[in-house]
């Protein structure tokens, strides 16, 4: 069920009977104020300008010619031109009563759907994983948990780390480690990134150490068993503590779902006589690079984009190029989105224009970089450790778990031990994964553990509690397992719930068309505010309630319920019965 598209429909076939060119834009919004009806439909003012009369006159005209009877019972002109809607409640109640009946919550499955390559999370297997990839992982893996329940076909694609110069000084250390005794599970998995600042350190200082590590970087590129053999130990290990990260983060991706850089090795060499050949790439000063008109700087200076290093290395670049052609053409991708932070947003667009111009990216495949904006401390910077350092993940969301746990023991009753240190997880990871995915994402936002767990607000703390509110409320009713009612809306508190509830296909799209999670995370606050309101409002369970309307609210009750939960489980946010 989509409201919008059914009012967006009604006015194109509208325009048709009054002349108005097809591609005008309905223009259907939600009202901004319950005076205003429940959806506005704004296109009569570009329609008149089209047809050059005048505006109010063609929104009459419209009015006249929409075919509204079965769903509306007021269709309004207000100021030069606006329709302001105000929606048959019946007509409301009976959508709301078959979307109750059906698994998807009345929200349709994709009509044309597509195949999605989604590159995200994506550490680098040096070092241990940091916060820019924490939000790189939430924030992917609910626009993929999104893009699947609307019926995309999504190929998962972890691009990891795992090749580079640093690979070269991390396994002669790791030799030497294995050769003193060390057990491999204490040396790289433990503190992955001490275990790098000790290789940095023999590096820089210790004779012979650069030198070797330089020879082993050729020796693995060029598939020197030895070395191969002493990588795969590292990467095995690093995978292992990512992969326990994603647990504990309630995220989807899987071993499966690792294709990093190293994948495309084989094919770099092609893909760098191919820009050659075409004379795309030209040498400059021992390199390979390819100049970029497009994205020329103020004096007209055009960008370079550096494809191969002088000495023949190749960069991140080479293999972002490689992966456009991979997913591209062997994937046959409809689209391509990554999720970066915003730093390495000239990168994409140098990739994507040159890949483009090569016949790497198939015109039919849309390349979309989703750069994300940094977290911040407390105190406005970058979050650090209070002396300086990265945040490790595994420490960030303990912590969370034991913030939470007080908050929770504060806050809950009757709750045994074991359960509490359930709902103290799932509150934790919850409030964490909340606070990143309700920011705009392009912008930079503060991490705050007082206002992520608070019960107040839009936070997660809010909305697992709003959901198991609702289900005692349910419970106590002590409902048949199949009862199912036919839902009445009389009170404006339940009609803008119900308004609410036949938004969620609406909404789901507009996350999907521009990877903005902080919409649903919006809806799910307004919807669980609108359910309180109603609450207040409409008695449940009081006595004299005639049955039919106690059934209806508790109908609404069980769908808002159902929609809290499948809205909070594409955020990838479990709730629970009780807490
Ligand atoms: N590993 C990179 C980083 O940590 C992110 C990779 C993103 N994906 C890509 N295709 N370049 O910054």
């Amino acid at each position: 069920m989509n409201i919008k598209q059914l009012l967006t429909e009604k006015t194109q076939a509208a325009f048709a009977v009054l002349g108005v060119p097809a591609e005008t834009n309905p223009a259907v919004t939600v009202s901004t104020r319950t005076e205003f009806g429940d959806y506005q439909i704004n296109g009569a003012m570009s329609a008149a300008k089209q047809l050059k009369t005048n505006p109010r006159q063609l929104a009459q005209q419209l009015v006249d010619a929409l075919d509204l009877d079965a769903v509306a019972d007021k269709v309004e002109i207000a100021g030069p031109g606006f329709i302001n809607v105000t929606l048959k409640a019946d007509w409301l109640a009976a959508q709301l009563t078959e979307a109750a009946a059906d698994p998807r919550l009345g929200v349709r499955e994709n009509p044309q759907p597509q195949r999605v390559v989604v590159d995200y999370s994506a550490p680098n297997l040096a070092k241990e994983m940091h916060v820019g990839h924490l939000r790189s992982t939430i924030i992917g893996d609910a626009v993929v948990r999104c893009l699947e329940f609307w019926g995309d076909t999504v190929i998962r694609q972890n691009h990891m780390g795992d090749w580079g110069t640093q690979f070269g000084m991390l396994i002669a250390h790791l030799e030497d480690q294995l050769a003193a005794g060390v057990d491999l599970e204490q040396v790289a998995l433990a503190d992955l990134e001490n275990f790098y600042r000790e290789a940095k350190k023999r590096f820089d200082d210790e004779d012979g150490f650069a030198d070797k590590s330089r020879d082993y970087v050729v020796k693995l590129q060029s598939g020197d068993a030895h070395c191969q053999k002493l990588w795969q130990l590292f990467i095995d290990t690093s995978i292992k503590h990512s992969d326990e990260l994603y647990r504990k983060l309630n995220v989807t991706l899987t071993h499966d779902d690792i294709k990093p850089e190293s994948a495309y090795n084989p094919m770099l060499h092609d893909i760098v006589d191919q820009l050659k050949a075409s004379g795309l790439a030209v040498e400059d000063q021992g390199a390979l690079v390819v100049f970029l008109q497009e994205l020329a700087d103020k004096e007209g200076k055009p960008s370079p984009f550096i494809i191969q290093k002088t000495g023949g290395g190749f960069l991140y670049a080479t293999t972002d190029l490689a992966a456009c052609q991979y997913r591209s053409h062997d994937l046959a991708a409809d689209r391509i989105i990554i999720f970066t932070d915003a730093r390495q947003g000239l990168h994409f667009k140098q990739v994507e224009l040159t890949a483009r111009k090569a016949g790497l990216l198939r015109d039919e495949t849309a390349y979309h970089h989703c750069p994300f904006g940094t977290m911040m401390g407390e105190d406005g910077k970058p979050f650090k450790t209070r002396t300086g350092g990265t945040v490790k993940l595994t420490d960030l969301l303990e912590e969370a778990v034991v913030r939470a746990d007080a908050v929770v023991r504060e806050k809950s009753t009757g709750l045994s031990e074991a359960d509490m240190q359930l709902v103290a997880g799932k509150v934790g990871i919850g409030a964490v994964k909340f606070a990143d995915l309700s920011k705009n994402r392009t912008s930079d936002y503060i991490f705050s553990w007082d206002a992520m767990l608070s019960f107040e607000g839009a936070t997660a703390p809010y909305l697992q509690y709003a959901y198991s509110r609702v289900r005692s409320i349910v419970r106590k009713a002590e409902l048949a397992d199949d009862f199912s009612a036919v839902i009445q809306l009389q009170q404006p508190q339940e009609k803008q719930l119900a308004v609410k509830l036949l938004r969620f296909e609406e909404t789901l799209q507009l996350v999907i068309k521009d990877a903005q999670p902080n919409l649903l995370c919006n809806y799910l606050y307004e919807l669980a505010s609108l359910f309180m309101s109603f609450y207040e409002a409409c008695p449940i369970l009081k006595d004299g309630i005639e049955p039919e309307l106690r059934a209806s609210r508790l109908m609404l009750s069980i769908v808002s319920a159902l929609m809290l939960k499948q809205g909070l489980d594409l955020l990838g946010i479990e709730v629970m019965e009780r807490m």
